[in-house]
């Protein structure tokens, strides 16, 4: 696999984190340590913190994303937000499915393909999540339960689409929990991701997909993960609300 054929991409997902004052600062403080990134760098904040985001990353080399968005364009759908409302605020990115989404708010594997259909169709740029419970892990088919969640949540998008998709391998028992897998754990469901997204769509369209770990990966851990072949980045949460340590992976990623 040659990793020269897609990007390396870092992600912060700030979860339910940071404040709009707060978000300003936290950018203004991530942006010059970044600012020779050779990879795409993005941070997913609150909703309500999108606007201020946007403002502070004007002229940078930093990206901006939601953590979610609604399947429909509007209508009775009371705290939800839509994909056509993000993509007209500016914002370029949604991270979609979400093993915290997944958990405690009913998403599932057609919700996610919804939401990943709809976010593509407003133009927005997807970080599409998947990964398995420890008792899965345990049970032996992470492998097939990866295939089986990127097929859902892919069916329906065209090959020129999956351009706009990144996709995201976050082991729920190592979000949040200091657990990370190991990089050959990593590297291992990276690959058998890429080899379903291969079945989907040919070797040449599964060389282009950026598939990104997530999972207490931080600025100790970040280079041997990112040093594996199929490892094309990060999805970071605790490790991307200190401007430190998110520079430290994006420059481990820069690599
Ligand atoms: P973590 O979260 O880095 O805090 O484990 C990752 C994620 O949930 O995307």
């Amino acid at each position: 696999m040659n990793k020269t054929l897609r990007p390396a991409v870092i992600a912060g997902n700030w979860k339910m984190n940071k404040t709009p004052a707060e978000t300003t600062a936290l950018i203004n403080e991530i942006k010059p340590l970044v600012v020779d990134a050779k990879c795409d760098v993005i941070v997913c904040v609150p909703f309500v913190d999108l606007s201020a985001a946007l403002d502070a990353t004007c002229g940078s080399n930093i990206k901006v994303g939601a953590q979610n968005c609604h399947f429909e364009k509007s209508g009775a759908y009371t705290g939800e937000i839509s994909a056509p409302m993000l993509a007209d605020m500016g914002v370029g990115y949604v991270i979609i499915g979400h093993s915290e989404r997944r958990t405690y708010f009913g998403e599932t594997d057609v919700t996610v393909n919804k939401r990943t259909l709809a976010a593509l169709e407003s133009g927005l740029k997807v970080i599409l999540c998947v990964g398995e419970y420890l008792e899965q892990r345990e049970q032996g088919i992470t492998s097939e339960l990866v295939a089986m969640q990127t097929k859902i949540a892919l069916q329906g998008v065209s090959a020129e689409n999956l351009k706009n998709v990144i996709i995201a391998y976050e082991p729920v028992w190592a979000i949040g929990t200091g657990k990370t897998a190991t990089a050959d754990q990593a590297n291992e469901v990276c690959e058998a991701i890429r080899a379903t997204v291969a079945e989907l769509y040919g070797k040449t369209a599964a060389d282009s997909v950026s598939v990104q770990y997530g999972g207490s990966m931080n600025a100790a851990n970040a280079d041997e993960l990112l040093s594996k072949p199929d490892v094309d980045g990060g999805l970071i949460g605790g490790a991307s609300l200190k401007a430190t340590d998110f520079a430290t992976i994006v420059t481990a990623a820069s690599k």
